[in-house]
């Protein structure tokens, strides 16, 4: 059968390639550390588990509505209220089947043929792939780990022309782990409104934020940002629900009634049962979110400190998510067996023959000499993972 064009040219999602290959020599019996997945290890909370049992036992079981239940916007709404003191009606909440479907649809509802939609590198996989199946063309800016791996007003002034409709911004990070300071988003901000960009601002990791840091939300900077943006979040990090597929937008109700239009000629409503159980997590006790916190501090400041006292590593400590984002370029040369390393594929494929650990390559996310660890993994994997690769690393010639 011959495929779409569109299908001959979609890649597959490489962080779950690489937890899949990592799996599968699992179950051949090889003792694999992974640090490939995105997901928290920690189990959903028992509140937000009760509710979904809750919702079947009602039979709550049936369709909803395509856009999500009014009693869940309402609750994402006081979410956000709460925590960024922004106020949104429920005509300008969508939930979704995951942040990655309410980014697919804003992508789908925003994009005409040839516009350029600006993305930071290091980026998130899903991104650039995104854009390009719903006919836009990513316009890569790179930014570099000297620099906290942020983007500046002029880099985004310099890269966007009478094309360019959209900046997408992601902080804390996937895969590095940077965040951004007010100010610094302010003048992100300006840039925006010169060259009139709709923001669509990926903030799933805003809870998982460092040294009690608090997280500051793009449309809580001006009623311009707030206008300009479409706000993206979800459960899957903050509660530990990455199965349970919900994630949401906030922002421009035009916008929201399109993308609520493509849901319901597409996927319908996200499952009934997890909306009942996100409503359980975004009003019930965040108590778990606390010591989730507390235990991710704990791993990055174990896992950076670790790699970058390893010969030939820089690691840039992380403000925020669960990724260290290490630049492993000193590396490039050298060989094993009959094996050199050359970039950054490479270098995974060694790990994974040798020290027998799963990371996913940073050409992925847009920086050939860097690899992404994530370390939403036990403490004891982290330490036998780490030493694991400091002795795999001796052997290079
Ligand atoms: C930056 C970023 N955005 C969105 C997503 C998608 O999350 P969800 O599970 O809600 O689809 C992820 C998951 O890895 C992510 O890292």
């Amino acid at each position: 059968m011959k495929l779409s064009k569109l299908a001959r040219t979609l890649k597959p999602s490489a962080t779950l390639a690489i937890t899949a290959k990592a799996k599968e020599l699992k179950s051949r019996g090889i003792d694999i550390i992974g640090f490939g997945a995105g997901e928290p290890d920690f189990d959903t909370p028992e509140n937000i588990k009760l509710a979904a049992k809750e919702s079947i036992n009602s039979g709550f079981t049936k369709y909803t509505a395509a856009g999500g239940i009014a009693e869940l916007k309402e609750a994402i709404r006081n979410r956000i209220s709460e925590d960024y003191n922004l106020k949104y009606e429920n005509n300008q909440i969508l939930v979704g089947s995951g942040a990655k479907h309410v980014l697919y649809n804003l992508f789908n509802v925003l994009i005409d043929e040839g516009d350029e939609v600006l993305i930071p590198s290091p980026y998130w996989v899903s991104y650039p792939e995104q854009v390009k199946i719903c006919g836009g063309k990513p316009v890569v800016i790179k930014t570099t780990q000297d620099d906290g791996f942020k983007v500046t007003k002029e880099q985004i002034l310099q890269n966007s022309n009478e094309k360019t409709k959209i900046l997408v911004l992601n902080y804390p990070s996937n895969p590095t782990g940077s965040t951004y300071q007010r100010k610094e988003l302010e003048e992100i901000a300006e840039a925006a409104k010169e060259r009139n960009l709709i923001v669509i601002s990926d903030e799933i990791y805003d809870k998982i934020l460092y040294s009690g840091e608090k997280h500051v939300s793009f449309p809580e900077l001006s009623s311009d940002a707030k206008e300009r943006t479409m706000l993206v979040n979800g459960v899957s990090k903050t509660y530990s629900m990455t199965g349970w597929r919900i994630g949401y937008a906030a922002g421009n109700s035009q916008v929201i009634s399109a993308m609520n239009n493509l849901s319901g000629q597409s996927t319908s409503n996200p499952t009934s049962i997890s909306q009942k159980a996100a409503i359980e997590a975004f009003s019930g006790t965040q108590q778990k979110v606390t010591e989730m916190l507390k235990e991710f501090e704990e791993r990055k400041d174990f896992i950076s400190s670790f790699l970058n006292q390893i010969e030939g590593i820089k690691c840039f400590t992380p403000e925020g998510a669960f990724y260290v984002f290490p630049d492993i370029s000193y590396y490039f040369g050298r060989t094993y067996g009959k094996k050199k390393i050359s970039n950054s594929i490479e270098f995974t494929d060694f790990l994974l023959d040798v020290a027998k650990v799963a990371v996913v390559p940073g050409i992925e996310f847009g920086s050939d000499s860097h690899i992404r660890i994530s370390y939403a993994t036990s403490m004891d994997d982290i330490k036998e993972g780490m030493k694991r690769i400091e002795e795999s690393l001796k052997e290079l010639e």
